[in-house]
């Protein structure tokens, strides 16, 4: 049986769509990761054969003031559960990030190449990586990018809604893959089945900026798309310094027999037409 972390986020919600009643869902109330200690009990309790960590401290610019908060969640507890997947024989799945590099790569991301965070939440999630593949060298660590959804609070979202609203400056240089949870969530259990283990990049096929992404969003939720204008990233500063090459390429689907995710295009209007219903 699969169990799935952070049931109620964005990624989770995703496998629970797909997997329904073959799925335990454990939500934060069921088991808090920032309670390390709590873990290996409650994973006795369940004892599933696969366990998928969807849960992370996700706030990025947050993270950089509660640094601690977002080890014990996106390091320590990922440890704790790759050490009991270990012992107890189970498969363990969990999630990372483009933001464990620097993105000055001049081409793609593929998985061999050397990490670098410039954020906390990114140094975090690589601290992850490490600790789950240490502990459960057969757990499998997948690294999306710029995750979307149409039921959950997300940069799609956001600019739907303001938009409406007033004319908006997104930025125009940070490059990346945005990646809908119902296309990740398949290619991860197409994954697990091919027997992957170690790092993987898994991201939708397409490549566009905040802006591009913003604009596409807005004109698909019928409003103008001259709302959205470019700027760059050193006129919009936050907290929390973001990779300018955020695109992750896989070096590995071929050699396991999987097929390359489809184009981000395929599903944003669906995940808009969600966000605003009545345009659907
Ligand atoms: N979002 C992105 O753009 C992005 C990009 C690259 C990689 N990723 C990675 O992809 C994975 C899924 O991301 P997502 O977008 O689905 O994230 P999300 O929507 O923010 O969901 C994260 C989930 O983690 C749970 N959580 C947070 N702290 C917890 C704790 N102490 N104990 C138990 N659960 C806790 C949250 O619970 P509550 O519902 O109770 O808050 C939430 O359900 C994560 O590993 C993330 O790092 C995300």
């Amino acid at each position: 049986m699969i169990a799935v972390t952070g049931a109620n986020g964005q990624l989770g919600s995703a496998f629970r769509r797909l997997l329904g009643a073959d799925t335990v869902p454990l939500t934060r109330a069921d088991l808090d990761l920032s309670d390390v200690g709590s873990i290996a009990a409650v994973l006795d309790e369940v004892r599933p054969s696969t366990l998928i960590n969807c849960a992370a401290y996700t706030a990025v610019d947050r993270a950089e003031d509660d640094a601690s908060t977002a080890r014990t969640v996106n390091a320590d507890a990922v440890g704790e559960m790759a050490r009991w997947t270990a012992r107890a024989g189970a498969r363990f799945v969990t999630f990372s990030t483009d933001y464990v590099f620097d993105g000055t790569k001049r081409g793609p991301y593929v998985e061999s190449d050397p990490t670098r965070p410039i954020n906390v939440y990114g140094a975090t999630k690589r601290q992850g990586e490490i600790a789950a593949l240490e502990a459960d060298p057969q757990a499998l660590v997948v690294r999306t990018s710029w995750v979307l959804s149409g039921t959950h609070p997300n940069f799609v979202a956001t600019m739907v809604h303001l938009a409406r609203e007033r004319t908006l400056k997104v930025v125009d240089d940070q490059r990346g893959h945005p990646t809908l949870v119902d296309d990740l969530a398949p290619a991860t259990l197409e994954a697990i089945r091919a027997g992957a283990t170690g790092v993987l990049h898994l991201a939708n096929a397409g490549v566009t900026t905040w802006y591009g992404l913003a604009r596409e969003a807005v004109a698909l939720a019928g409003l103008d798309p001259a709302r959205i204008e470019p700027c760059t990233t050193d006129e919009y500063p936050t907290r929390a310094a973001r990779p300018r090459n955020s695109v992750l390429e896989s070096e590995r689907i071929a050699e396991l027999g999987l097929r390359p995710m489809p184009h981000y295009r395929s599903g944003l209007a669906r995940i808009v037409a969600e966000l605003v219903p009545d345009r659907s």
